[in-house]
C-alpha cells in the first residue's frame, strides 16, 4: 500500500525542482519525478526519516541547511562519464591543440594548463593526463596540470581516490593500462589506482558553474566543459560559456559534448574548429 511519504506532491516536486534550477542550473522536468524520488527514498533511509513527507519538512523548515543541499546536489547530478569519452577529442589534443599552444617559443617550460570543468569522477582529467604525459616520453618536452572542476562532493571524493573498477578502465589502451594504473597488493580485489606520478598532477575542487566568478587562472589552454551545458537552459548556457572563454588565455580551447555543438551559437567571439571544438 502506498502510504504518504512515498510520493512528493505536486508542490513539493516544483519547490525543490525550482531550488535545484536556481541553484544548480539544472532543469527537473516532470518527467524526472520518480527518478528523483527514487533517489530521495535512499536519503529518507539515511536520515531514518518516515518518509518523503519529513524529509521534505526538514528541507525547508529548517532553512535549507547547507549541508543538506549538498546531499539533495548529489542526488540530482548527472554522473555518467567515462574513460577517453569522445575518444576523437583526445586524438585532437595530440595531434591539434598541443602541437599548436607549445609553438610560440618557450611555452613548454612554462607548462600548459588544462581544466576539466564538471570533471565528475575525474575519468575526463586522468585520460588527459595520460595523453598528455604519453606525449611528453615520446619526445615533445612540456610541462602541464590539470585542474578537476564539480558541483558535486560524492563525485570529487572519488576522482581525488582515483581507485576505480577494472570494468570501468575497458576503454584505455592495454600500456596506458600498464603504466598509468596500479593493481592492488590484494589478488581478489578488482579495483587499480592512478599512479601517484598523474596524480600529483591533477587537482580536485568543488565548483558551481552557476557562480558569478570562477576561482581559476585566467590563462588557462584547454576547457573541457562536457555533457553539463546540455542540462541548462539557453541563458545559462550562455552565461557559463562566456565566463568559461574568459579564462581560456588567446587562442586557447574549449571542448564541449558531442550533443552541445550549438553553444557557438550563442556565444560569438569563439571560432569553431570542429563541431565541438572552440578556440577564442
Ligand atoms: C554527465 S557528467 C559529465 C562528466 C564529464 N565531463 C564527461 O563528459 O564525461 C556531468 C557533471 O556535471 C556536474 N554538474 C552539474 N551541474 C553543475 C554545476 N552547476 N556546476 C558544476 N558542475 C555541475 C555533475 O555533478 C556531473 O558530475
Amino acid at each position: 500500500m502506498l502510504g504518504a511519504g512515498v510520493h512528493l506532491s505536486d508542490r513539493q516536486f516544483r519547490t525543490i525542482a525550482q531550488l535545484i534550477e536556481g541553484q544548480v542550473g539544472i532543469k527537473l522536468p516532470a518527467g524526472k519525478r520518480l527518478m528523483l524520488e527514487g533517489r530521495l527514498h535512499k536519503r529518507v533511509r539515511a536520515l531514518n526519516y518516515s518518509g518523503l513527507n519529513e524529509y521534505v519538512e526538514h528541507l525547508f523548515d529548517n532553512g535549507l541547511p547547507d549541508n543538506e543541499l549538498t546531499h539533495l546536489i548529489d542526488v540530482v547530478t548527472t554522473n555518467k562519464t567515462d574513460f577517453f569519452r569522445e575518444p576523437a577529442h583526445f586524438t585532437f589534443l595530440k595531434e591539434v591543440a598541443v602541437p599548436a599552444l607549445l609553438k610560440p617559443r618557450g611555452r613548454g617550460s612554462h607548462g600548459l594548463k588544462i581544466w576539466s570543468a564538471a570533471c565528475s569522477t575525474g575519468m575526463e582529467a586522468y585520460t588527459t593526463a595520460m595523453v598528455l604525459d604519453d606525449m611528453t616520453r615520446s619526445g615533445t618536452r612540456f610541462q602541464f596540470r590539470i585542474l578537476g572542476t564539480d558541483i558535486s562532493t560524492a563525485v570529487l571524493r572519488l576522482a581525488k581516490a582515483a581507485i576505480y573498477t577494472r570494468d570501468v578502465i575497458a576503454p584505455v589502451p592495454a600500456e596506458f593500462v600498464k603504466r598509468y594504473f596500479l593493481s592492488s597488493k590484494d589478488r581478489s580485489s578488482n579495483e587499480v589506482r592512478v599512479v601517484p606520478e598523474l596524480r600529483r598532477l591533477t587537482n580536485f575542487m568543488r565548483m558551481n558553474l552557476m557562480d558569478s566568478s570562477y576561482p581559476v587562472d585566467r590563462d588557462v589552454d584547454i576547457i573541457f566543459c562536457r555533457n553539463v551545458l546540455i542540462y541548462f537552459d539557453r541563458q545559462t548556457q550562455r552565461k557559463v560559456v562566456d565566463q568559461l572563454c574568459s579564462h581560456l588565455r588567446p587562442g586557447g580551447y574549449l571542448l564541449v559534448g558531442h550533443s552541445e555543438s550549438m553553444i557557438h551559437n550563442t556565444v560569438p567571439t569563439l571560432k569553431q574548429v570542429q563541431p565541438t571544438i572552440f578556440r577564442v
